[in-house]
């Protein structure tokens, strides 16, 4: 690997913030320790952050003369998870933790402003960083942008690290890369009755069972099978005692898609299945769609550039076609600008890549991940603002 000797010579930095943050982890929206650290870093580097962008975000420029406005991001926020790792710098923070990789995502932002801070006057444009809190579901992004952190930039770039992958690789594409992530709740409402007298009533637990048995069908029968696309009930609750026959059940669940087609397609299936399984069953059924995060779409330059600043650090292991039905509110910068997202090999065991995955208490990652990352950034800056 050809990590950037500005980045090997503040590696122990790197990693200190990031175990920093680890520590300290803070819920969406409440990122307030951590915006401060971020400030005062980002001031201590010659900058002049902006704070309070988004709530709990934080931004500044680093400008270089005339030329484009690159943004670079990293998002903030850790979850409500126990930690169970067992690390010597565990989180402080009982029942929240940085499970999903973020504390390193701030850590190579803040290397990268570091390494470009000391650099001699040698670009023409700009480089935005932007901190941005509340990735986790409640889409700090959109807050961000209409806080205008995206007012001026041209192009926009964000890293995710990836613990399926291990260290060394770096996924790149064109194209979609995560999905979108809707959330729905379906509420059937029957007519309760004695266990061993259904005449008369309307079980909603025979209705919920049919129910999750055609919604099922419209992937496998509706959507294009070259096309990914996911529906998964997540939670029914239902029923009192074996003897009495349920008059409501309710359930939820998540749809994945990476068009707005398919997403369309799946809405629309949902509603029409629903209503034909009421109609079925002469029961009451109320259905609840709420579209999350659009699915992240890369634009093919900011792509190709990305995959040529990460070959100049990993080689042939750069571009490998990462893509997941996951989601993420990277996604609505990209709605806005041109940009890409990409994926850094984080595994902190090459042989059992899914031991330790994103979003679970034990989740660690292998340190050298922060070191690629501020790497390509490097790269793609001196390739896109360089003289
Ligand atoms: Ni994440």
């Amino acid at each position: 690997m050809n990590i950037r000797t500005e980045i090997k010579e503040i590696e122990s930095l790197i990693i200190d913030w990031r175990r920093d943050f680890h520590q300290y982890p803070e819920l969406s929206f409440e990122e307030h320790r951590t915006s401060a650290l971020i400030g005062d870093e980002l001031r201590s580097m010659g900058l002049e952050p902006r704070m309070n962008v988004g709530k709990t975000g934080v931004t500044a420029d680093l400008k270089f003369g005339d030329g484009p406005v690159i943004g670079l991001r990293a998002d903030m926020d850790a979850l409500p998870i126990q930690e169970t790792s067992g690390l010597d710098f565990m989180s402080k923070h009982d029942g929240v933790m940085h499970a999903c990789g973020h504390d390193g995502h701030m850590a190579m932002l803040l290397g990268t402003a570091k390494a470009l801070t000391q650099k001699e006057n040698s670009y023409k444009g700009t480089i935005r960083f932007i901190f941005q809190p509340a990735e986790e579901g409640q889409g700090g992004a959109r807050y961000m942008i209409k806080d205008g952190c995206l007012d001026g930039v041209n192009e926009i770039y964000g890293i995710h690290v990836w613990n399926y992958q291990p260290v060394g690789e770096v996924g790149v594409k064109d194209g979609p890369v995560l999905a979108a992530a809707d959330m729905f709740k379906i509420k059937i409402k029957g007519k309760g009755g004695h266990g061993a007298a259904p005449q008369g009533t309307v079980d909603s637990i025979v209705v919920a069972s049919h129910l999750v048995q055609a919604l099922q069908t419209i992937v496998s029968r509706n959507t294009n099978p070259l096309e990914s696309t996911v529906v998964t009930i997540g939670k029914i609750n239902g029923g009192h005692n074996f003897n009495i026959i349920a008059e409501e059940v309710t359930l939820s669940g998540t749809a994945r898609a990476y068009t707005e087609e398919n997403r369309t397609l799946i809405k629309t299936r949902m509603a029409d299945i629903i209503d034909g399984v009421a109609k079925t069953y002469n029961a009451e059924i109320l259905f609840d769609y709420e579209d999350g995060y659009p699915p992240t779409i890369n634009h093919s330059e900011p792509a190709a550039r990305v995959l040529k600043a990460a070959e100049e650090v990993v080689g042939e292991k750069a571009g490998m076609p990462y893509l997941s039905m996951g989601g993420e509110d990277f996604s609505y910068y990209l709605q806005k600008i041109p940009g890409c997202f990409f994926f850094v090999g984080s595994a902190p065991n090459k042989q059992k890549l899914f031991e330790t995955p994103h979003h679970c208490s034990h989740f660690t990652m292998d340190e050298q991940a922060l070191l690629v990352g501020p790497s390509i950034y490097l790269n793609l800056v001196d390739n896109i603002l360089g003289n």
